[in-house]
């Protein structure tokens, strides 16, 4: 199944109401929060009371993208403000960190998901693989949104599919940075079926429809 999540660093803060309004219209259904800390990423974007906000307007599943250092100190804060897949970084923490962020968010009763920047091998993740539902494959370097899709980002989508699938085991593998109706075509190819369009999604002239944009994959 393809999932779409339009991710609300790129829409009106001052109007979050309309724009999640935006997004349920689309048939997407996921919204993908970027939380990043100034520390991890180059940027700081924001917090737990815009996921709480967020989650009192929609039932549709919170896809918390965290880009913060040693991400296991905050897995209780973001269930509790309603996140429904709470997504964390290799690079943000050690092994022991990564271990600990997995088995809080278990115990939390949420969806896994583990990222890895442009430059890290898709390897470092195959560990992990058998413990989350869902493996974020950044097509960018993360930070900001409307960046150019990183196409040599797409050999790791496939090695982690094949990978996933050699094992048995059911994967997610969600894609984030530069997707567009054209790249979202070259990222499903390679095996990705969670697409994350900021600008793509808030800037565009037309409305975003769901079905349009998985008819041609
Ligand atoms: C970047 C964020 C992305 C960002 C994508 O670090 O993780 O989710 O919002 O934005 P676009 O779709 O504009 O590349
Ligand atoms: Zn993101």
């Amino acid at each position: 199944m393809k999932i779409l999540s339009p991710s609300i660093l790129a829409s009106d803060m001052l109007n979050i109401g309309s724009e999640i309004a935006k997004i349920e219209k689309s048939g997407a259904t996921y919204v993908h929060i970027d939380v990043m800390d100034g520390v991890f990423v180059p940027n700081i974007s924001f917090g737990m009371p815009v996921i709480s906000a967020v989650r009192k307007c929609t039932s549709l599943t919170l896809d918390v993208h965290a880009m913060i250092t040693k991400p296991e100190r905050y897995i209780h804060d973001f269930a509790v403000c309603g996140a429904d897949i709470i997504t964390f970084h290799l690079e943000a923490t050690d092994k022991e960190g990564i271990l600990k962020a997995i088995s809080e968010i278990r115990k939390e009763g949420k969806e896994v998901g583990i990222s890895i920047k442009p430059n890290t091998p898709a390897e470092e993740v195959y560990p992990y693989i058998e413990l989350v539902d869902m493996v974020l494959v950044m097509t960018v370097e993360p930070g900001f949104g409307g960046q150019k899709f990183m196409h040599d980002t797409m050999s790791k989508v496939a090695k982690i599919r094949s990978y996933a699938e050699k094992i048995g085991k059911e994967l997610k593998i969600e894609v984030d940075g530069g997707i567009n109706a054209e790249t979202i075509k070259i990222a499903s190819e390679a095996g990705a079926d969670v697409f994350v369009l900021g600008t793509s999604f808030f800037k565009s002239e037309k409305p975003v429809d769901a079905k349009e944009l998985f008819s041609g994959l």
